[in-house]
């Protein structure tokens, strides 16, 4: 036997040190192939005397068993490595599945609208609702934007095939709310309104075509702009934090006089724009049924949108609406 434990641990060490199936297949035709020193060996034993014979052919077999057996160890360990590296690859890993269940929350947007409402409900103010698709009346002309005025081609209004030409329309801006707010309530008035506007716009990075605006109006005695700039100044300072500055710059829009844009201040000290407002044009008041010899009124306007990607320095607007959850999640 001694004289074959050479061979034995030969064919252990080719098998051991085989990597794959094909190595291994060769390996084994080496130590038990046709030309094998086994099947050499085997085919000597004829030369022999039959009872040398049976005791040597019986040994044969034994190495031959012996072998045999290392190789299919050594296959079976080989086929287990190939099973785990597959099971690895083809894992299905259940916590991403525990991830995808995970509960949702409010958009981003949504989030933000509720805590303006929440800041401006706090400063006193109701929230107002109107449709948003509007009529020339709300949309423009009770705002003192006759069909003449130039200013209606600011507004790159989407309008509705219905009724006479541009007479329906999605709303441009939320100022209609107020028309609809003073139509059928009387002053005192402090209501905000915000949702959904919609323009001509393409998508771009600082532009969607359907966006949120939230609109402010107050009508009571005595209102000076004094009062207009110190609630922006409030409700900048409640949103955004108390180092954050608010001024007004004078400005153009036909429903105020005057008119102001209102910006607020960045940490590097430089200005970003944030919205319009003003007086309430007294034919704004009257077109809505309030004398404007009494009451007086200020009305502003922004976008959430563009408040949020400023608040959460979004280079891309359009992120905003193209539902992807890695980004939404993060909010
Ligand atoms: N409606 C204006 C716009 O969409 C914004 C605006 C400006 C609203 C002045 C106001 C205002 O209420 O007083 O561009």
């Amino acid at each position: 036997m001694s004289e074959y434990q050479k061979l034995i641990d030969g064919a252990r060490g080719a098998a051991e040190s085989s990597q794959n199936a094909d190595e291994l297949a060769l390996a084994r035709s080496e130590f038990l192939g046709k030309k094998s020193l086994l099947s050499e060996a085997k085919k000597g034993l004829g030369k022999l005397e039959e009872v040398q014979r049976a005791e040597a052919g019986k040994e044969l077999n034994e190495v031959r068993n012996l072998i045999e057996e290392v190789f299919e160890q050594r296959e079976a360990a080989l086929q287990e490595e190939t099973w785990n590296l597959q099971f690895e690859s083809e894992r299905l890993d259940l916590s991403e599945r525990l991830e995808s269940l995970r509960r949702g929350h409010l958009h981003l947007i949504t989030q933000a609208r509720d805590h303006l409402e929440d800041v401006f409900v706090g400063m006193g103010f109701t929230v107002a609702e109107g449709p948003e698709v509007e009529t020339a009346w709300y949309n423009f002309e009770a705002l003192n934007i006759p069909d003449w005025h130039p200013a209606r081609g600011n507004f790159d209004t989407i309008f509705v095939n219905l009724g006479s030409p541009e007479e329906v329309m999605l709303r441009s801006h939320t100022s209609p709310v107020q028309v609809r707010t003073m139509e059928n309530q009387q002053p005192p008035i402090y209501v905000v309104a915000p949702g959904r506007t919609f323009r001509t716009d393409n998508a771009d990075a600082t532009h969607l075509p359907a966006f949120n605006q939230i609109e402010g109006l107050v009508v009571d005695k005595g209102i000076t702009m004094g009062d207009l700039a110190g609630t922006i100044d409030s409700f900048v300072q409640a949103f955004f934090g108390s180092e954050v500055k608010s001024r007004l710059r004078p400005s153009y829009f036909p429903f105020t006089e005057p008119s102001a844009e209102f910006d607020i201040s960045r940490p590097d000290g430089s200005w970003l724009e944030l919205g319009g407002c003003g007086m309430v044009h007294p034919n704004v008041l009257s077109n809505c049924g309030i004398d404007p010899e009494e009451w007086q009124g200020f009305a502003f306007g922004f976008g959430i949108d563009r408040l949020v990607a400023m608040r959460f320095q979004l280079d891309d607007i359009r992120e905003l609406v193209v539902n992807d959850a890695r980004f939404l999640r993060q909010f």
